[in-house]
């Protein structure tokens, strides 16, 4: 297996609805994984990229989350459209998409 050139990690972490810190699984977030491989499989990019669906990693209530290695981007409130925009202008071109990313005192 070649070594992806980018590693997306999709929080998928589901909680109760009434639990206090809230969950990207209750924002969706199986919508946007679904999307994202929607897109890597049609655009036959599981060579360079590959896609993790993960537990917590931290700021649930800006869910869903989505984290891009090797730059360690953290995209919040991410949803179905925002998934295109994240392929093409990151994931292929390499430039974050800065409207999307967590705020600064979040990441
Ligand atoms: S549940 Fe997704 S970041 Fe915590």
């Amino acid at each position: 297996m070649p070594r992806p050139e980018r590693h997306v990690f999709i929080c998928t972490q589901n909680r109760p609805q009434s639990h206090p810190r809230g969950s990207c699984g209750a924002h969706n977030s199986a919508e946007v994984m679904n999307e994202f491989m929607n897109e890597i499989q049609r655009r036959n990019l599981f060579d360079k990229i590959m896609l993790t669906n993960t537990g917590c990693i931290g700021p649930c209530l800006l869910g869903p989350n989505v984290l891009v290695y090797p730059e360690g981007v953290l995209y919040s409130k991410v949803t179905k459209t925002d998934v295109k925009t994240i392929i093409e202008q990151h994931l292929i071109d390499g430039e974050p998409v800065t409207d999307l990313m967590a705020p600064k005192e979040v990441w």
